[in-house]
C-alpha cells in the first residue's frame, strides 16, 4: 500500500515514517511538510517518490491509497475534507481536534464518507495490552478499580510542546490524557459516565473516570516528575486478582482462579539493539539515559535513537489501520472514538474549574455514528 504523508516533524520522523518504512505491506510514496529542511532530510533517507509542501498535490496522486497525517491537532479538518472528497484512506494522530467546535462536524464528516478514519490512540495495540484485554475480559467480575500512571518530565519536551502547555496553559489533559481515556474506554468496552479532576490543571492532575459495571478509573498524569523512572504503569484490580502492566515492557497477573500466575515480557530496544528483561532492569536503563542526557539532545527535545523505546502500538496500529482497509472491516478507533476522548478531555477540564465532578454523556455521537 503506497503512504502519503502530511506533517513530517518530530513524532513523525521518530515513529511512523520507519514503521512504515519496515513494514514490508506498505511502501513511503510521498512526504508534505512547510519544512524544506526536513523534505531534504528524508527525501535523501527514504528516497520517495517526491517530496512537496502542497497537501494537494497528496490528495490528488491516484497512487496514494492511504494517507498518515501528524500535523497538530489544531490543522486537521482541511486534510479531514481533502480525504473524504478524493476517497484517500486517512490515519490522523491524535488528539482527534483542539477546538471543540469541530468535534461534530468531523464525526458527521467521516460518517458520511466512504473512507477508512482512524485517529492514532496506539495504546491498545500495543503487544501488551493485546494479551491485557482478553485476560481483564475473561476475569473480570465485581468492583473492578484501575490505577493508570503517566507521568514523565516536562522540561524535556520540544521548546513548542512546552511552550504550549505550560506557557500557553493548552492542557495536557488534551494532548496526552485523552490517550488513557481512549485506552480505558477500550479496555472496558464502554464508555465513562462521570469525570472529576484534581490537582494542577493543565498539568499534574489525578483523574477519576466512573464506568458502568461498577469500573472506575483512576489516572495520574504529569509531568513534574524525571523521566529515569518509567511513564506508564497499569494495574487492573478484579474478582480478586490483579494485572499489572509495567512500562510496556512486563505484565503479571495473579490471583484468578485457572490463571496460576500470568508473567510475561516484551521487547524493547535502546539504540536500535533488541532487549527483553523485566521491568526492573528496563527501570535501570532508563535512569542510565537520564543521567547520559547532553544539552544539545535537550535542546532538540526529541530522543527516539537514544531512548529506551518500548513498544506502545505505534507499529501496531498502522497495520491494524492497513489490514482494515485491505479487508474492509470497521476501525475500533475511529472518528466517534476520538470524538469522545476529546468530550472526556474537556470534560475533565471543566471538573477541575468547577471543583465538581461532571456527568458524560455521548448519546449524541453513538447516534450519530
Ligand atoms: N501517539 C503518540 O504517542 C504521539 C507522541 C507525540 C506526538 N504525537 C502527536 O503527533 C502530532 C505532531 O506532533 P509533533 O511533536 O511531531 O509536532 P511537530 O510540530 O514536530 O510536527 C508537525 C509537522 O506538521 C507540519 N505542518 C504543519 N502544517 C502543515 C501543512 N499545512 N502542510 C504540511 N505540513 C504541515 C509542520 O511543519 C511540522 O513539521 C500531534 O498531534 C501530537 O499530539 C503523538
Amino acid at each position: 500500500m503506497k503512504i502519503g504523508f502530511i506533517g513530517c516533524g518530530g513524532f513523525s520522523q521518530g515513529n511512523h515514517i520507519p514503521n512504515v518504512a519496515k513494514n514490508p505491506n506498505m511502501s513511503i510514496h510521498a512526504f508534505c511538510d512547510l519544512n524544506t529542511g526536513y523534505l531534504e532530510q528524508l527525501g535523501a533517507k527514504y528516497n520517495p517518490s517526491y517530496v512537496t509542501t502542497d497537501i494537494k498535490r497528496i490528495f490528488a496522486d491516484s497512487e496514494i491509497e492511504m494517507v498518515i497525517c501528524a500535523t497538530k491537532p489544531d490543522f486537521r479538518m482541511p486534510i479531514m475534507q481533502m480525504a473524504t472528497e478524493s476517497g484517500k484512506h486517512l490515519f490522523v494522530e491524535k488528539p482527534l481536534c483542539y477546538h471543540e467546535n469541530e468535534v461534530f462536524p468531523m464525526v458527521k464528516l467521516i460518517k458520511n464518507s466512504n473512507i477508512k478514519f482512524m485517529v492514532g490512540f496506539n495504546r491498545p495495540y500495543s503487544p501488551m495490552m493485546q494479551d491485557i484485554k482478553p485476560l481483564f475480559k475473561r476475569n473480570r467480575k465485581g468492583n473492578t478499580t484501575i490505577i493508570y500512571r503517566i507521568i514523565g518530565e516536562a522540561r524535556l519536551w520540544p521548546f513548542h510542546h512546552y511552550d504550549a502547555v505550560v506557557n500557553k496553559k493548552e492542557s495536557t489533559i488534551i494532548h496526552e490524557t485523552t490517550h488513557i481515556f481512549d485506552l480505558i474506554n477500550w479496555l472496558t468496552d464502554s464508555f465513562p459516565v462521570r469525570v472529576y479532576t484534581a490537582g494542577g490543571g493543565n498539568l499534574d492532575n489525578v483523574i477519576t473516570l466512573e464506568y458502568p459495571d461498577d469500573t472506575t478509573a483512576v489516572i495520574v498524569s504529569g509531568d513534574n516528575s524525571t523521566a529515569g523512572i518509567p511513564k506508564e504503569r497499569i494495574e487492573i484490580n478484579t474478582n480478586f486478582g490483579s494485572i499489572i502492566g509495567d512500562n510496556f515492557v512486563d505484565v503479571s497477573a495473579f490471583g484468578f482462579e485457572n490463571v496460576e500466575s500470568f508473567k510475561k515480557t516484551y521487547n524493547y530496544t535502546v539504540g536500535g539493539k533488541v532487549f527483553n528483561t523485566d521491568g526492573g532492569e528496563a527501570a535501570e536503563k532508563h535512569r542510565e539515559w537520564r543521567k547520559g542526557l547532553t544539552l544539545e539532545q535537550i535542546e532538540k527535545g526529541y530522543y527516539y535513537e537514544t531512548q529506551v523505546k518500548v513498544d506502545k502500538g505505534h507499529y501496531g496500529e498502522l497495520e491494524y489501520f492497513r489490514s482494515a482497509i485491505e479487508k474492509n472491516l470497521p476501525v475500533e478507533t475511529g472518528a466517534v472514538s476520538g470524538a469522545v476522548s476529546n468530550i472526556i478531555a474537556w470534560k475533565a477540564i471543566e471538573s477541575w474549574n468547577t471543583h465538581l465532578p461532571v456527568e458524560l454523556n455521548f448519546q449524541q455521537l453513538t447516534d450519530s455514528n
